[in-house]
């Protein structure tokens, strides 16, 4: 066992998790983070949420962010990791954590060492979704949400039980996100690859990261995430 693991596996194993969904735009970061939390009653902290919501209400951080999220760049490092400082106080200790569009970059991963230091949490997984990057266009470009509600549906993969309709809430009215389209999506591809691949190496020196395929089924992948979370529960010897 290498020294960085045998400092892993020597915390306590007790603490609730906390757990990185990493992949590229749409490889399905926040239907596996749904499921967590209807499953294993985690918290999901999504960076992308937290910004799309401060777009809409107009504060200082959407006011900085719009632009940025439309272009499909990256909204600066200090902003983010402030979001995530911010909610981190909010959630109770023994609550499980899902970091899902966080960290984005090395120096987003060092930000978050020191955030998880100071609210007493322990990192037990990195789960990297692998996708191919054509079906990620079709999965993004076809993507909508309940207008009400949020719930994600999809034009050809996942239409709500009655045209129109709503399954959760009955609502009529729909959105599509401004980012969700192939232009913009490539610029988002593009920017995983540069700037947020890069941090995979600095988890896999620490043993922490697993790979589970993103092609599969929702519920196949939901079921190999179930399986590395029941792992990483286990007391280590
Ligand atoms: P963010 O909101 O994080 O977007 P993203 O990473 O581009 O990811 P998505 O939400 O598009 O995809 P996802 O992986 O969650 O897939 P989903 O489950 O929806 O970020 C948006 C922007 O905010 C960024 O571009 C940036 O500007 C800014 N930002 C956010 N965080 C930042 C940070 N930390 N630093 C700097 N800037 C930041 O699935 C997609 C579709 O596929 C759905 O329709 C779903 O139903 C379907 N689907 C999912 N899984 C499957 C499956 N297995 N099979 C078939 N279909 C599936």
């Amino acid at each position: 066992m290498r020294r960085e693991e045998a400092r892993v596996a020597a915390q306590p194993s007790t603490a609730a998790p906390a757990l990185i969904l990493l992949g590229p735009p749409g490889a399905g970061k926040g239907t596996q983070a749904q499921l967590l939390i209807e499953r294993r009653g985690m918290v999901q902290l999504s960076t992308g949420d937290m910004l799309r919501a401060a777009v809409a209400a107009g504060t200082p951080v959407g006011q900085e962010a719009r632009a940025i999220m439309e272009r499909g760049e990256l909204v600066p490092d200090s902003v983010v990791s402030a979001l995530i400082d911010e909610a981190l106080g909010r959630i109770p200790a023994g609550q499980g954590v899902i970091f899902d569009g966080y960290p984005r970059t090395v120096a987003q991963a060092e930000a978050l060492d020191g955030l998880l230091a100071r609210h007493a949490r322990r990192l037990s997984r990195v789960i990297e979704l692998q996708v191919d990057e054509e079906a990620l266009i079709d999965r993004i470009s076809g993507r909508f949400a309940c207008a009400r509600c949020g719930a994600g549906y999809h034009d050809r993969h996942k239409r709500p039980r009655a045209p129109g309709v709503c399954d959760v809430c009955g609502s009529t009215e729909f959105r599509r996100r401004p980012d969700d389209t192939a232009e913009t999506v490539r610029t988002r591809l593009a920017e995983y690859r540069a700037k947020t691949a890069p941090i995979l190496p600095v988890y896999e020196a620490r043993g922490l990261v697993a790979r589970v395929d993103g092609m599969a089924p929702i519920e196949e992948v939901a079921r190999a995430i179930d399986r590395l979370l029941v792992d990483a529960d286990r007391p280590h010897p």
